[in-house]
């Protein structure tokens, strides 16, 4: 059977003096989400953006915003991103002190519920969370900065996840973030990922849509 992913780009790695500009360009490209990265300097050692640039690139987007929380107490918040019109939100699992809970909270709401993993946290220990999760973003740098290399154990755990998955029948897609480039576009397809959110290997190509359409289009047999 053919496989492809889907492509999220990142905003992170946008320009955020023309972010409009670079929110149309997502949008015209073959893209599926905008991948929007919250940090909060105290669960990853970064601060990134919150609600009113949030905002800001909702009044322009026509795609889904895809957003991932690296932030402590996630559910003080889900109200809040429901009510800026956001269609995924994701928490990490290693913040969650009540897992289950959050994400029937943001299925409340309406949104897709995701759950994001750490590279060093086992994907075994979603066993009993599938059902409840609409996406698993497998961290494949330390959150917290773009930019970085792609760690290699990752292929081990989408593979490790998609057979979890396949084997329960659930629907929940496998997305990974960070590190990803044209290079191992082909081995994350072949290892089972449905979306790949790139920032870099897109905001700093020559032709970002183009590098868009390439991702999305490698195929594997
Ligand atoms: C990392 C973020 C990623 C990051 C990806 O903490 O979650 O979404 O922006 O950027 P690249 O593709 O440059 O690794
Ligand atoms: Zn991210």
């Amino acid at each position: 059977m053919k496989r492809s992913a889907q492509i999220a780009p990142s905003l992170l790695a946008a320009d955020f003096g023309n972010l409009d500009k670079d929110v149309k360009m997502v949008d015209e490209s073959q893209a599926i989400w905008h991948h929007i990265d919250v940090m909060d300097g105290v669960f990853v050692p970064n601060i990134s953006y919150g609600m009113p640039v949030i905002k800001a690139i909702r009044k322009v987007a026509k795609k889904p915003l895809d957003a991932h929380l690296m932030i402590v107490q996630p559910d003080r918040y889900i109200e809040t991103f429901a009510g800026l019109g956001v269609n995924n939100l994701t928490v990490h699992y290693e913040a969650c002190t009540h897992l289950h809970r959050t994400l029937q909270a943001i299925r409340n709401t309406g949104m897709k519920a995701g759950i994001a993993l750490n590279p060093h946290t086992p994907v075994s220990l979603l066993e009993h969370s599938l059902e409840g999760a609409d996406l698993i973003c497998i961290m494949s740098v330390n959150p917290g900065f773009g930019g970085q290399s792609f760690i290699e154990n990752t292929y081990e755990k989408v593979r490790e996840l998609r057979s979890m998955i396949d084997s329960k029948g659930v629907k929940t897609l496998i997305e990974v973030d960070g590190g990803v480039t044209l290079d191992n576009t082909a081995k994350l397809v072949q290892a089972g990922a449905d979306v790949l959110v790139a920032g870099s290997a897109v905001f700093r190509s020559e032709d970002p849509k183009a590098t868009i359409a390439r991702m999305a289009s490698t195929k594997v047999y």
